[in-house]
Formats: structure tokens, sequence, C-alpha cells
């Protein structure tokens, strides 16, 4: 192979790994104190929060909206006189890809919401 192809195929790859952020290190990074490390509210800090706790993520809807924008939005500006602050820390792309991963989460908890409702009781 050609050398200088071969570093040119080189340095895009480390420019590529560079920029992709995993939400999912985002949330262990930032969220779990609160909202605990699988989603459930359950964090370590979660127990001395008085109403409204953190979500649980994994069995609570969520009240400002469940699409990626709306959660994109929550996650920037905070719940106002809650314990969620607004994550003005985090930079837009790190914001986009926790987002993306409490979309998932929220999509997975409507799958199951949907399996027990078309449950055998039915
Ligand atoms: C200091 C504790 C704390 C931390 C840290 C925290 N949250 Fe929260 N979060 C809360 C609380 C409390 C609520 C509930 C607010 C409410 O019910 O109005 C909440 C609610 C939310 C909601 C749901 C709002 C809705 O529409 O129902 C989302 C989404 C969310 N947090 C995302 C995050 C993300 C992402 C991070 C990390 C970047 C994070 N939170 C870190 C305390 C925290």
């Amino acid at each position: 192979m050609n050398k200088t192809f071969f570093i040119f195929i080189l340095s895009i790859s480390s420019l590529s790994f560079a920029k992709d952020i995993d939400g999912k290190t985002v949330y262990l990074t930032n969220c779990t104190a609160c909202h605990g490390s699988l989603g459930d509210g359950r964090g370590p800090a979660a127990a001395s929060i008085a109403n409204p706790k953190p979500r649980n993520f994994l069995q609570e809807s969520l009240k400002y909206g469940e699409s990626k924008d709306q959660i994109f939005k929550t996650i920037t500006n905070g719940v106002p006189n809650t314990a969620m602050p607004p994550w003005s820390a985090l930079s837009e792309e790190e914001r986009k890809a926790v987002a993306g991963y409490i979309f998932d989460l929220v999509e997975k908890r409507k799958k199951s919401d949907s399996n027990v409702a078309s449950g055998k009781e039915h």
C-alpha cells in the first residue's frame, strides 16, 4: 500500500474518534449521582433530594416532553426550582449525545409499557 495513503487514512480515523462523543459516557460522568447508573432515579444523591425526586427513566414518563429536542431543551435549561440543574457546562454536542441516550431509555420504557399493556390478562 502507498505509504502516504496509509497515513491519510490513519489521520482521518483519529479525527473522527476525537469527535465521537458517547452519550452514555456523558451520562455516567454527570447524571448518575441523581438519576442512578441504570437510570432508575436511585443515585447516591437521590435520597437527600426532596420532591420532585430525580426522574426514574426506566419507569416514569417525562413531564417536559419525550422527543429528542424536548429532552435536549430540558437538559440545557434544567428544571427551575428543582435539583435538576441547567447543563450549560456541557457542550452542545455533549448535551445532544446525552439527550440521545435518555431518548433510548424512554423508547425502551415505552416498549416494556406496551408489553405490560398487551399482557396475558387482556
Ligand atoms: C443534582 C441532581 C441531578 C443531576 C446531577 C441530574 N439531574 Fe436530571 N433531574 C433531577 C431532578 C430532581 C429531576 C426532576 C425534575 C421534575 O420532576 O420536575 C430531574 C429530571 C430530569 C429529566 C426529566 C424532566 C422531565 O421532563 O420530566 C431529564 C431528561 C433529566 N433530568 C436529565 C438529566 C441529565 C441528562 C443529567 C446529566 C447531564 C441530569 N439530569 C443530572 C436531578 C438531577
